[in-house]
């Protein structure tokens, strides 16, 4: 397996992409589908909170959610990366992972911390998704003092398969990624 130390080789290809966003937000939305219950497919739009490790990333989400119960039932996650600038798409297959008490207990903490003060007030919100009541209070900011919500929740996805598709030239470029190849590129129709 790739060590933390060599990175897997869409890495660099990621940064890159994302890099030409420059300022842009769309360097850090991505979307993340899930199954449902029922089977049905779910997706929707999150924000990418940095690597954990070099096939590792950290989402965060709030424990009420629907994702949230849909991902305790069936883990599997597949997240859309478009980065529109570079005129590529990344497909990233993975895991939520099921991280050591303390090792959990630090890295939420850490999430925390890092967040705005406006970002931390979605976690004192009524659940989501919930019928709007007419009662219901939302705040605008959460000091960082704050105990960390019990709904404050870290999915940290362990990646197994990347897929870059590239449209800058003609043909357009699609290329795999497998973990269980030790990231090995496979070249593929587009
Ligand atoms: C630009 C953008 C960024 C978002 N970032 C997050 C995020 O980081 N975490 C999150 O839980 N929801 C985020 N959301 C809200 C989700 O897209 C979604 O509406 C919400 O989490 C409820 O999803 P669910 O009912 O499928 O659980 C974001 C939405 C937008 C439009």
């Amino acid at each position: 397996m790739a060590s933390a130390e060599s990175l897997p080789p869409w890495r660099p290809l990621l940064r890159a992409a994302r890099q030409r966003e420059g300022r842009s937000p769309l360097a850090r939305w991505l979307q993340l589908a899930t199954v449902a219950s029922d089977g049905t497919p779910r997706v929707r739009t999150l924000v990418f909170r940095g690597w954990a490790g070099a096939s590792c990333l950290d989402l965060l989400t709030d424990g009420r959610s629907a994702k949230a119960a849909e991902l305790r039932a069936r883990p599997a996650v597949e997240l859309c990366w478009l980065l529109p600038r570079a005129r590529c798409q990344f497909r990233l297959r993975g895991t939520v992972l099921a991280l050591p008490a303390e090792q959990k207990r630090a890295e939420r903490e850490r999430h925390w911390q890092a967040l705005t003060p406006e970002g931390r007030a979605l976690w004192g919100w009524p659940p989501p998704g919930e019928p709007l009541a007419a009662s219901a209070t939302f705040p605008l900011t959460l000091p960082p003092e704050t105990p960390l919500p019990e709904a404050f929740r870290l999915l940290r996805i362990g990646l197994a398969q990347v897929e870059l598709l590239e449209l800058q030239g003609q043909p357009h470029r699609r290329r795999r990624w497998r973990a269980a190849t030790d990231w090995l590129e496979e070249p593929l129709n587009p």
